[in-house]
This record gives C-alpha cells, sequence and structure tokens, in this order.
C-alpha cells in the first residue's frame, strides 16, 4: 500500500495479498434504472459477472419483461424484477451493491446541470431506500449530473446516519474509457494497454485527463494535446447530438459503467493478485473540492485508498486551478439540495 502511493499511474500497482475481510459468497447487486438505455444493457453485462448471485431489477416500469429475457440466459446470476415505488426496496433490499442509471439524460443544447431538478429526486429516493434496507451496499450513482448528485446523496445518508464514504461512487469511468480509446487511436495501438488517469468531475474542464501520465507516453504538439483533452471534455456532448434528440451515451456507458462494477466486485470478493485501481468521483480531500475524482484502490470496504493527484505538469495544474471553483460551486449546490430535501 505505501509502495502504491508512490506510483501514479493507473494500473501500475504492486501485487497484493489476498485482503482480509473480504466476501467469498455470491453477490446481490441492484440496477435502478434497469429498463432504461444504460439499464439494459448494463444489466447484460452484469448477468455475465460470475460473483453475482442475484441481479435484481427496479425501474418504475416494464421491469418485468426486461428481467424475463435476461432471465433465460445461462449464467449464474437469478433475475428478480421489480417495479413501482413499493419495489425500490425491494429491489435494493440487503443489497452488495447498488448501481444506479435511472434519471432523464440530455437532449441537444442542454448541460447536464438542467438535469439536476428531476434527477436529484431520483437520487433521493435511492438514498432513502439504501439506508433502510442496504446500508452496508456500495452505491455507484451513473444520474446526472454527477457532479452534483453525489454530493446530494452524501448528504441524505448523512442525516440518515448511514453514510460512508468509502462506499459511495460517482461513476465516471466512461471519461477514461473514451481517454483510453482516443489515445489509442493516435497512437494507433490497444486501447485496453492505454493507461491514463481522469481526475476531476464529469462535466466539461472538470473533466480532466492527465495526458502526461499517460503509459504509453502521448508525445503529440502542444495543439494535439488541446484538441484531444477537448475531445475527451466533449465527448458527452457529441454523442447528444449524433443520437439528435434520442438521449445520451448508453452503450458505451453501460461497458464503463460493468467495467467499474466489476472492479468494485474484484475488490469485495479480495483481488489475490494485482490491486484494483479505478478512477471515480468520491468525497475527498485531495483538493480543496470536497468530492473530487482519482485513481482509487479498491478493496472488501470500498476506498481502500485514495491514491491523490498524479504528478501534473504546469498545463494540467493549470487546468486543475481552473475546475477547482467550478466544482465547488456544484458541490455547495449539492449539499443544499440535500439539506432541503432532508
Ligand atoms: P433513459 O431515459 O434511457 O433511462 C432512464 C431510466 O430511469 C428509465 O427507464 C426510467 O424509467 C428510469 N427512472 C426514471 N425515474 C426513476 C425512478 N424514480 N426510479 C427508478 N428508475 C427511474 O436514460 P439513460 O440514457 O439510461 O441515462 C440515465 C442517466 O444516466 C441520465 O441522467 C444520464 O444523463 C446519465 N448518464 C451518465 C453518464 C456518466 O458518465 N455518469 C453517462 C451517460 C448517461
Ligand atoms: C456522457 O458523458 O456521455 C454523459 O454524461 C451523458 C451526457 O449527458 O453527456
Amino acid at each position: 500500500i505505501i509502495a502504491s502511493r508512490l506510483l501514479t499511474h493507473v494500473g501500475k500497482l504492486p501485487p497484493m495479498v489476498q485482503q482480509l475481510g473480504c466476501i467469498n459468497r455470491g453477490l446481490k447487486v441492484s440496477v435502478v434504472g434497469s429498463v432504461g438505455g444504460i439499464g439494459q444493457p448494463l444489466s447484460l453485462l452484469l448477468k455475465l459477472n460470475p460473483d453475482i448471485e442475484k441481479l435484481s431489477l427496479y425501474d418504475i416500469k416494464n421491469t418485468t419483461g426486461v428481467g424475463v429475457d435476461l432471465s433465460h440466459i445461462n449464467t449464474r446470476a437469478s433475475v428478480c424484477p421489480f417495479e413501482g415505488k413499493d419495489g425500490l426496496k425491494k429491489a435494493m433490499d440487503k443489497a452488495d451493491i447498488v448501481v444506479v442509471p435511472a434519471g432523464l439524460p440530455r437532449k441537444p443544447g442542454m448541460k447536464r446541470e438542467d438535469l439536476v431538478d428531476v434527477n436529484a429526486t431520483v437520487a433521493c429516493e435511492v438514498a432513502v431506500a439504501a439506508s433502510e434496507v442496504c446500508p452496508g451496499a456500495m452505491l455507484a450513482f451513473i444520474t446526472n449530473p454527477i457532479n452534483v448528485i453525489v454530493p446530494i446523496v452524501a448528504t441524505i445518508l448523512k442525516a440518515k446516519g448511514t453514510y460512508d464514504p468509502n462506499r459511495l461512487f460517482g461513476v465516471t469511468s466512461l471519461d477514461v474509457v473514451r481517454a483510453q480509446t482516443f489515445v489509442a487511436d493516435i497512437l494507433n495501438s490497444n486501447p485496453q494497454k492505454v493507461n491514463i488517469p481522469v481526475i476531476g468531475g464529469h462535466t466539461g474542464r472538470t473533466i480532466l485527463p492527465i495526458l502526461s501520465q499517460c503509459d504509453p507516453p502521448f508525445n503529440g504538439t502542444v495543439k494535439e494535446r488541446e484538441e484531444l483533452i477537448k475531445h475527451i471534455q466533449n465527448a458527452g456532448t457529441e454523442v447528444v447530438n449524433a443520437k439528435d434528440g434520442l438521449g445520451s451515451a448508453t452503450l458505451s456507458m453501460a461497458f464503463a459503467a460493468s467495467h467499474f462494477i466489476n472492479a468494485l466486485i474484484r475488490g469485495i470478493k479480495g483481488s489475490k493478485d494485482q490491486c484494483v485501481v479505478e478512477c471515480a468521483y468520491v468525497e475527498s480531500d485531495v483538493t480543496e473540492a470536497q468530492f473530487f475524482a482519482t485513481p482509487l484502490v479498491l478493496g472488501p470496504q470500498g476506498i481502500e485508498q485514495n491514491t491523490g493527484l498524479p504528478e501534473l505538469d504546469d498545463e494540467e495544474r493549470k487546468a486543475l486551478d481552473f475546475m477547482l471553483p467550478i466544482l465547488k460551486e456544484s458541490i455547495e449546490k449539492g449539499i443544499k439540495i440535500g439539506e432541503d430535501m432532508m
């Protein structure tokens, strides 16, 4: 663990011994918003994970059809669909992990922040239910705007007395997936072999890919670097515009979220050979922003270690300074909304 503090490259941490407190039984994972554009392919990908014993699906409607469909796949997880308001607590009861792709997506011309009023209500319902029926679960929120939603949920869980900052995550894995893909396109290399931390939050310039730490190295010109960073930061909007009113990223998000949930599961199960390291937006003391995404070592109790800020070059430090007031404003807004909801 001490050695891992010195290393900043995602995936380059030293092998670990079996972790204490890991769970050996099959896990219960609940997908809230399982009928949606992300929810369906995410549920499919999670159905393939042999460590999941129960895959519990919740949505406000039409969950049964998705559940019956998935249940015919010949993998371990038994699929339990729930619908309607009463179904939420049943679906989340004693879950080990709750992943939340519920809520409104953007349309062209909208900012993620425009979703906050509607999606705060969804996040609040999940936080309240989690406090009652699965207070020890890992909670992974996909719902936008992530920068605001996670502080809302943290505030509600605190008010309910069930907040564990090591178990609440805003899923920013899609930013890492995109950074890996776009870098690999330029380097003509395998995207799965590209390591690049993406820190900060999940809107515009709060998404900060740390190209100086990219492995293999990215040695582009200043202009190429700027274009690549903008591409990563605007990728969500590119998808929204390309879908032309039919929503935002769903398939790539489902892939990214299943990658993150599989990492959480490897952490819970106690990875035998390698540290599990993923970037996510969590409560943090790494910067002056109370919530911030950095590479995290995941273990049986959630965040085992926050590896802190990667080494930054001068441009990246300036970009960090630029983003912090934006992020802090979103966090303050989230805390205020959370307090008002209680
Ligand atoms: P969608 O409209 O296709 O699906 C959303 C689902 O949520 C629907 O099935 C809907 O019935 C359900 N839902 C609504 N209110 C609910 C409630 N109270 N309880 C349970 N379920 C409820 O939307 P989508 O494309 O799947 O996107 C979902 C969310 O994910 C959006 O907020 C979107 O902005 C966000 N998103 C985040 C990222 C990220 O990187 N974190 C990436 C893509 C999308
Ligand atoms: C994304 O990055 O694709 C998501 O946050 C969805 C969006 O609204 O851009």
